[in-house]
């Protein structure tokens, strides 16, 4: 596909200078219009970033990659010879890193890789509420108010999916990813920088998220679209395959707490388009069934909890 419109790419490092002014723009802008953008200069350290990604391919080949093959045989999906709507094309894992982490909870995995990925979570946490911060100055709401509308009882739920997209002998028959938009909050992904997948969905049409090196792609997820009662937007994105090379992602979901009450922000809220009020973890059981559909059938159905159950939950997923 040719690639028309440019992909916006937000210098942070220019936030402390005299082009402060335009950079905070460019990030409404992307918040308002393309529900994606990809940072660089952001502060994270170089040597994590590349010992993250270093550790992360090596734990794949060593315990993931013939997991991942028995899986296709045991699913008859080798060969491929017809479309597959139901799988997506992908080897991840789960990491929990707040309210509680299960860091050590996970087999098979170094210390040298654990250690990685508890810095390099504590680094994308507070990345997370920094860009959460810019967000609300954008917005006219007070420093803090998304950190604690996220907050709950228990603090904000941070977790990191590891993902792995192996090659696939026929990328027209499978996405590595179904099209969805994340039920979250903010979404920060660390994507392999040579090989490419993620695509975003704009006026109808789908857009390559680029492979930058070092930097990290932002995305809103749902909880951020109900707050700003519109004014942003959470947007369908998808992954798919490639015949060649293997694809790392790693995505950090930075959510509100289970217990978090979400509402539009006072100062947001219109008559005209009322988006509902409810608290997340019940917003999640409803995403479970549903995460491969699209999203405003669930604001619809959590406008009035009698009608979550007409969405007629699907297969359950991973409810990140
Ligand atoms: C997700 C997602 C994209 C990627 O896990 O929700 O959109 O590139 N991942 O792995
Ligand atoms: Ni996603």
């Amino acid at each position: 596909m040719e690639q028309t419109i440019k992909f916006p790419v937000v210098n942070l490092s220019k936030l402390n200078g005299e082009e402060r002014d335009q950079t905070m723009a460019l990030i409404n802008d992307a918040c308002e219009n393309w529900g994606f953008f990809e940072i660089v200069n952001h502060g994270l350290p170089y040597d994590l970033m590349d010992n993250v990604e270093k550790m992360t391919k090596e734990h794949y080949k060593k315990t993931m990659e013939q997991k991942f093959n028995d899986m296709l045989k045991s699913k008859g999906l080798e060969k491929l010879e017809t479309e597959v709507e139901d799988v997506d094309w992908e080897s991840t894992f789960y990491l929990r890193h707040l309210p509680q982490s299960n860091l050590y909870d996970i087999p098979d995995m170094s210390d040298e890789y654990r250690t990685a990925m508890k810095n390099f979570g504590k680094r994308l946490e507070n990345l997370a509420e920094n860009l959460l911060d810019l967000l609300c100055e954008n917005l006219g709401l007070e420093k803090g108010y998304l950190k604690k509308m996220f907050h709950g009882t228990k603090g904000p739920s941070f977790g990191t999916k590891v993902s792995n997209y192996p090659p696939c002998p026929k990328p027209e028959m499978t996405k590595g990813l179904r099209a969805h938009t994340d039920a979250g909050g903010i979404i920060l992904l660390f994507q392999d920088d040579k090989v490419s997948g993620l695509q975003l969905l704009k006026d109808g049409d789908w857009i390559d998220v680029p492979p930058l090196n070092h930097s990290i792609v932002i995305n809103l997820g749902d909880q951020l679209e109900v707050i700003t009662n519109g004014k942003y937007k959470s947007v369908m994105h998808r992954v798919v395959t490639q015949k060649e090379g293997n694809r790392m992602s790693i995505a950090s979901f930075y959510n509100p707490g289970s217990d978090a009450e979400i509402s539009p922000a006072s100062s947001l809220a219109s008559k005209e388009t009322e988006y509902p009020s409810f608290v997340f973890d019940d917003y999640m059981k409803l995403y479970a069934g549903v995460k491969f559909q699209p999203k405003e059938p669930r604001f619809e159905a959590m406008k009035n909890a009698t009608a979550v159950t007409e969405l007629n939950p699907a297969a359950s997923v991973e409810t990140f």
